[in-house]
């Protein structure tokens, strides 16, 4: 068991982040005397619920449960909407708790109805993904997509407690787990000693005891980062690397998990960084044959161009017309990049031509 504490500084709360196992069995029904008290919603969505609705029901018996349909294209207004009126018709109150059991989609519509609710009530986020055990359910943004733009409307707060048990990692199918593998490589570049070891375990990155090994240490990277920065105001930004082109690529409709799109993403980027001062090619290059690793598809087989359109349309944008980018430098360091649109689109298209 690892616990990861991350302090609020606007509410002066904690987040308190478990690993362990056997959370539904043990944490969460250890917890029910003081959800029932407080009063609590569990939310998940549809396929979490057919794979574990009975334990659910089993280790949190009493609270109501309000079940979303599965998949990013319902990471919007009507589920949030739907889910806010049934917190209301269960009679939360101000010191009710929300319970998100799922993955990354459930946690950021969870989050902010939590966020929204009497203008803010406690959230406990069990992550089930990968992807959301070494991201998404750690640091506090929330969000739905909306008006074609992904997580346009959202909210920074908090969840009061994390509960990443790797058990969850057995059901899931192989894609999920490559989508997870997209914000490790991520945190990769990001801290040096994680690099190594993925570098060094490059014939089982999809060994699910491997992966389940290194989730506190990719939770404490990210952890690092949102305790410094918890609003996004500087050193957060690089948690965005690939995301610029990954989520463009994720917008343009092709048929990949978000985590591939950042790989792909992160990819490409990786070719943009070797235009500015103090690239470190070799380490880009090794950077690149781990992506290649974990990516089943082909990375030139994308319409760049129409993904490099949607980029303008990126929040991180502060310029009408440009694309910013954090892109990998070396090992462990970051860079900036703000790129005219035309010199961006024209740059993808020669790197997917090259890769
Ligand atoms: N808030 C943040 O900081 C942050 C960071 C990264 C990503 N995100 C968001 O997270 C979302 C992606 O998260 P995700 O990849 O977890 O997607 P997801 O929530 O859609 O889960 C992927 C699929 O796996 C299923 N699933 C969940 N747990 C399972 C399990 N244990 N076994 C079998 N199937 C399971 C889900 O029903 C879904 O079909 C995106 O919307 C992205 O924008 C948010
Ligand atoms: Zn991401």
């Amino acid at each position: 068991m690892k616990t990861i504490r991350i302090k609020c500084r606007e509410t002066a709360k904690e987040s308190v982040i478990i690993c362990r196992k056997n959370v539904l069995s043990k944490q969460l029904a250890s917890d029910l005397p003081w959800l029932k008290e407080r009063g609590g919603i569990v939310f998940t969505d549809s396929n979490v619920f057919a794979l574990y609705g009975k334990q659910i029901g089993a280790c949190l018996e009493g609270l109501p449960v309000f079940t979303m349909p599965a998949g990013e294209e319902n990471k919007n207004e009507q589920t949030l909407f739907a889910l806010l009126r049934a917190m209301a018709e269960a009679g939360l109150r101000r010191n009710s708790v929300l319970i998100a059991i799922g993955g990354g989609v459930v946690g950021d519509v969870g989050g902010l109805a939590a966020s929204l609710y009497m203008r803010g009530i406690d959230c406990i986020q069990v992550p089930t993904t990968l992807l959301a055990q070494v991201d998404s359910s750690v640091g506090g943004k929330t969000a739905i997509d909306f008006c074609g733009v992904k997580n346009l409307i959202g909210a920074f707060r908090q969840p009061v407690r994390v509960y990443a048990d790797p058990a969850f990692f057995g059901t899931l199918p192989p894609r999920e787990i490559r989508c997870g593998l997209g914000e490790i490589i991520k945190h990769g570049a990001l801290n040096a000693r994680l690099f190594g070891e993925l570098l060094e375990n490059r014939s089982r990155l999809t060994d699910l005891g491997f992966l389940a090994s290194i989730v506190p240490e990719n939770i404490q990277i990210k952890a690092d980062v949102v305790r410094k920065d918890p609003a996004e105001t500087g050193l957060r930004r690089c948690l965005n690397l690939g995301h610029t082109t990954g989520h463009a690529l994720e917008l343009s409709g092709a048929d990949l998990s978000h985590g591939e799109c950042v790989l792909i993403g992160l990819l490409y980027e990786s070719r943009l960084a070797l235009r500015c001062r103090g690239a470190d090619g070799e380490y880009l290059s090794s950077l690149g044959s781990l992506i290649r690793d974990v990516l089943v598809c082909d990375p030139r087989a994308f319409d760049m161009r129409s993904a490099a359109h949607l980029a303008l349309l990126d929040k991180k944008n502060t310029k009408k017309d440009s694309v910013t980018l954090a892109v990998p430098l070396r090992m462990g360091e970051v860079s900036y990049l703000e790129l005219p649109y035309a010199e961006y689109e024209r740059a993808l298209e020669k790197i997917g031509r090259t890769l």
